[in-house]
C-alpha cells in the first residue's frame, strides 16, 4: 500500500473504531439464509412434493409479473446451487427443502449484529413477508422502502451502518485531498455526484467540503430525490441540483474535476461504456470515486432488487455488458478492476482490503485518476 492509500484506510477505519465486527461473518451468512428461506417459502405453494415444474410453469402458477421473472430465475438458480432445490435441465425443478437454518432467531438480531439500524430489519422483514405480493406487483418495493415518502429506511441502508460509515469516510478523505490537490490551479473544483439518491454519501461529505472552493452537482435520475435534497441540504449555497441519467446524454467532456458514483453504477446498461463516458467527463488529472456492492446478497434479492426490475419499455441493467444472460446486478471486485483497467482508469486504491472484517459485506470503494 502507498502512503496515500494507508492514510485513507486509516481515516476510514477510525470512523468505525467503536464497532465490534467479530459477529459480521456469521451474521452475513444468516442474512443470506433468511433470503434463501424467503425464496423457498414463496415457491413452496406452487411446487408441492412430487411435482416437477419448469421456470415458466412456476411463473404462471405464482402469477409472477413479467418484469420480475428475472428475479424468479435468480431465486431458482440460487436455491439449486445451495442444494435446496433439484433441477433436471430437461424436466424442471422439484424437491424443495430447507437445507440450513440461520443461527439467529430473526432479522432484528441479524441486523443488530451487523450494526444495521432497526428500520432496515423492519424493511427486510416486511419484504420477506410479502415476497409473493412483490413478485406479483401487488406491492411495490418503493412502498416498503419509502413509507409515506420517508427516506429514513433508505438512509439506514446507505449511511447509518458501519460499512457505509467506513466507505463514506474513505470517500470524504479522497475528495477533500483531491480538492486540495486541484484547487491550486482551478477555482472552484467541480464535483459531480451521480445517483446521489437519499444523499447517504453526500450527507457525510458536505460538512467537510463546506468552506472549500467547490461547486457540487447533486444529481439523480429521479426528481423525487432532487426535491428532497433541495430541502435537506439548503444550507450549502454551492450545491447544484440536476437531473442526470448515466445511461443517457451526459454533460460535455472535461466538465468535471471529480466524479463520485456511490451505489449507482450497477444501474448502467453497459458498464464499460459507462466508465468510458465517465472518463471523458473528467478533465486531465481528474478523480473518479466509485462505491459498489461486489457480491450478491440473497436478502437484497428478496427486497431491494425489486427496484431493479424495469417497467415495460425499460431496459434491464447490464443488458449489454458482461452481466448479459446472468441476471446478476452487481459485478465482482475483480470484474470492476478489469473494467476500470480497460477504460484506462486502473484504480490506485480499493478498500476495504481482505484483512478488514467489514470486507465481508462485499462493498468496495475504488479510486482512479485520469492522466494530467
Ligand atoms: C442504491 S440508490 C442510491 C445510493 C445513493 N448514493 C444514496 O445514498 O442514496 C441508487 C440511486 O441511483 C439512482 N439511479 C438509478 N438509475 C440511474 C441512472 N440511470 N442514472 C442516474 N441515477 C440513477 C436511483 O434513483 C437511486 O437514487
Amino acid at each position: 500500500m502507498t502512503d496515500e492509500t494507508l492514510d485513507v484506510a486509516e481515516h476510514a477505519r477510525a470512523a468505525v473504531a467503536d464497532f465490534d465486527a467479530r459477529q459480521c461473518l456469521s451474521a452475513r451468512d444468516d442474512l443470506d439464509l433468511f433470503g434463501l428461506r424467503t425464496m423457498a417459502s414463496a415457491l413452496r405453494p406452487a411446487l408441492p412434493d412430487g411435482a416437477v415444474l419448469t421456470e415458466d410453469d412456476l411463473a404462471v402458477r405464482l402469477n409472477v409479473a413479467p418484469r420480475h421473472t428475472w428475479l424468479l430465475r435468480r431465486w431458482l438458480g440460487l436455491l439449486t446451487t445451495h442444494g435446496w432445490l433439484e433441477h433436471e435441465p430437461r424436466r424442471g425443478y422439484s424437491t424443495l427443502r430447507e437445507r440450513c437454518a440461520p443461527v439467529r432467531a430473526d432479522l432484528d438480531r441479524v441486523c443488530a449484529d451487523l450494526g444495521l439500524p432497526a428500520q432496515l430489519a423492519r424493511f427486510f422483514t416486511a419484504a420477506n413477508r410479502q415476497a409473493l405480493d412483490l413478485l406479483q406487483d401487488r406491492v411495490l418495493a418503493q412502498e416498503l422502502l419509502f413509507p409515506d415518502g420517508d427516506l429514513f429506511t433508505a438512509e439506514a441502508a446507505y449511511r447509518r451502518n458501519p460499512i457505509n460509515q467506513y466507505l463514506n469516510a474513505a470517500a470524504g478523505a479522497l475528495i477533500t485531498r483531491a480538492v486540495d490537490d486541484l484547487a491550486t490551479d482551478r477555482h472552484p473544483v467541480r464535483i459531480l455526484e451521480l445517483g446521489a439518491g437519499v444523499g447517504g454519501t453526500t450527507a457525510d461529505l458536505l460538512p467537510a467540503l463546506d468552506g472549500m472552493p467547490v461547486e457540487y452537482h447533486f444529481t439523480d435520475v429521479s426528481p423525487f430525490f432532487l426535491d428532497a435534497a433541495k430541502t435537506r441540504f439548503s444550507r450549502y449555497p454551492w450545491l447544484r441540483f440536476d437531473l442526470v441519467d448515466l445511461n443517457a446524454e451526459l454533460p460535455p467532456p472535461g466538465t468535471f474535476d471529480i466524479v463520485l458514483a456511490a451505489n449507482v453504477l450497477h444501474n448502467a446498461q453497459h458498464c464499460s461504456i459507462a466508465l468510458e463516458r465517465l472518463r471523458e467527463l473528467l478533465c486531465p488529472g481528474g478523480h473518479l470515486i466509485i462505491i459498489e456492492s461486489c457480491r450478491e446478497h440473497y436478502q437484497l434479492l428478496t427486497s431491494m432488487h425489486f427496484l431493479m426490475s424495469p417497467w415495460p419499455g425499460g431496459v434491464h441493467p447490464g443488458t449489454g455488458d458482461l452481466r448479459a444472460g446472468t441476471d446478476r446486478i452487481f459485478l465482482t471486485e475483480s470484474q470492476w478492476r478489469a473494467e476500470l483497467h480497460i477504460a484506462d482508469l486502473t484504480p490506485w486504491l480499493v478498500l476495504p482490503g481482505p484483512d478488514q472484517p467489514l470486507a465481508t459485506h462485499g462493498q468496495r470503494i475504488f479510486a482512479a485518476r485520469t492522466p494530467r
